[in-house]
């Protein structure tokens, strides 16, 4: 059993992470400022495993409050997810973004340090990419950034890649996802977005209770088979998994390493694809208008995920009907997500 930080652990990605944690037997300490969450995930935690995960509501801005739990708790590693993570968001307030993405992470590598506490798995995403790269992405591509927030995701990637350069006890996995979507298949944890959602699942899951009327699909006249945008979808439990086979990996090896691993499922669907595997899903129509498109979309991207499939022995097992389903089920049973 290891004691494991979440920075982020109540959020949707990571309390599947939690989840997949607990199950494994591990100690789970989530440190989450929840200002796009919600306190009634950790009882969903716990009717799911069985087992409570122990929660500070700690901003990780705050030093002081953050060392006081590495005192406390004898981590074995840090899985760090908490950030804003809005596109359109982080060019309005661009401060924001840079100020919790990336002062954020400083304290919290600031306290790693002091507590020496070095094996850590960061969230990083397919936004690194940036909009030159060819497709599928491969991990040695150059990154780059069209928005604030994927430049903070470069950022922290760039400071995290010195911070291994210039002192060899640190172990580090950046995990790029391409696009979580579906649920914990007990309908008891899934995605809670405040207001209206900005992701394609959240807002068809919101049209399919009534609480939208209809989906706007973000432009139809993209250079792909049905004109509409293609993504690389991944359930969010194959997603959780891969974080628990970096954590295994980087536990397990005695050479201390920093790499970079694409989490997707190496394929990608349209807008339009979604839509009809959503609505066979849940049996409900989805009403859609096709719009202009979205500044700073792309057209199509998917991953490479030979590097993880070969180094974490991980691929994902999850398919897109299974990833509506579970989706389905997890708003049909809350419909106002966890309020
Ligand atoms: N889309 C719509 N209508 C909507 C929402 C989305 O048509 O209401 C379309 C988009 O144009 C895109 C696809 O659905 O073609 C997926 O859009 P999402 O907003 O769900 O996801 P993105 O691929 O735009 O963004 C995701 C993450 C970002 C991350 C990015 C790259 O949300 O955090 O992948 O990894 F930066």
């Amino acid at each position: 059993m290891k004691t494991i930080l979440v920075t982020g652990g109540m959020g949707f990605i990571g309390s599947h992470i939690c989840v997949s944690l607990l199950e494994q037997g591990h100690q789970v300490i989530i440190v989450d400022n929840l200002c796009n969450s919600n306190k009634e995930v950790l009882n969903r935690i716990n009717q799911i495993t069985g087992k409570a995960p122990i929660f500070y509501s700690v901003d990780l801005l705050n030093e002081e409050a953050l060392s006081a739990v590495f005192k406390r708790h004898n981590m074995d590693a840090v899985i760090h997810l908490a950030a804003l993570k809005a596109v359109g968001k982080s060019s309005q307030i661009p401060l924001s973004y840079y100020h919790n993405n990336v002062s954020g992470s400083l304290v919290l590598l600031k306290v790693m340090e002091k507590y020496e506490v070095f094996n850590l798995v960061f969230s990083s995403s397919a936004t690194v990419y940036g909009a030159k790269n060819p497709i599928p992405y491969v991990e040695h591509f150059p990154l780059s950034a069209t928005n604030p927030y994927g430049r903070t995701k470069v950022m922290i990637e760039d400071i995290l890649q010195d911070i291994f350069h210039a002192d060899s006890r640190w172990n580090i996995s950046l995990l790029r996802y391409f696009n979580p979507i579906g649920a914990h298949p007990s309908g008891l944890i899934g995605e809670d977005p405040k207001g209206i959602p900005n992701n394609l699942m959240p807002f068809i899951t919101q049209v399919a209770v009534g609480q939208r009327d209809r989906l706007s699909i973000f432009g139809g006249d993209y250079p792909t088979p049905d004109g509409t945008g293609v993504r690389d979808y991944i359930h969010v439990v194959d997603l959780a998994l891969g974080h628990l086979k970096a954590l295994e990996k980087l536990m397990a090896s005695s050479v201390k390493s920093i790499s970079a691993y694409n989490l997707g499922a190496g394929k990608g669907y349209s807008v339009l694809n979604v839509v009809s595997a959503f609505e066979k899903a849940s049996g409900k129509e989805i009403k859609y208008s096709i719009t202009s498109r979205r500044e700073g979309d792309l057209a199509e991207f998917f991953a490479d995920v030979t590097k993880a499939n070969n180094e974490l022995g991980w691929q994902v097992s999850r398919s897109l009907d299974e990833m509506c389903e579970d989706a389905w089920n997890w708003q049909r049973k809350n419909p106002e997500g966890y309020s």
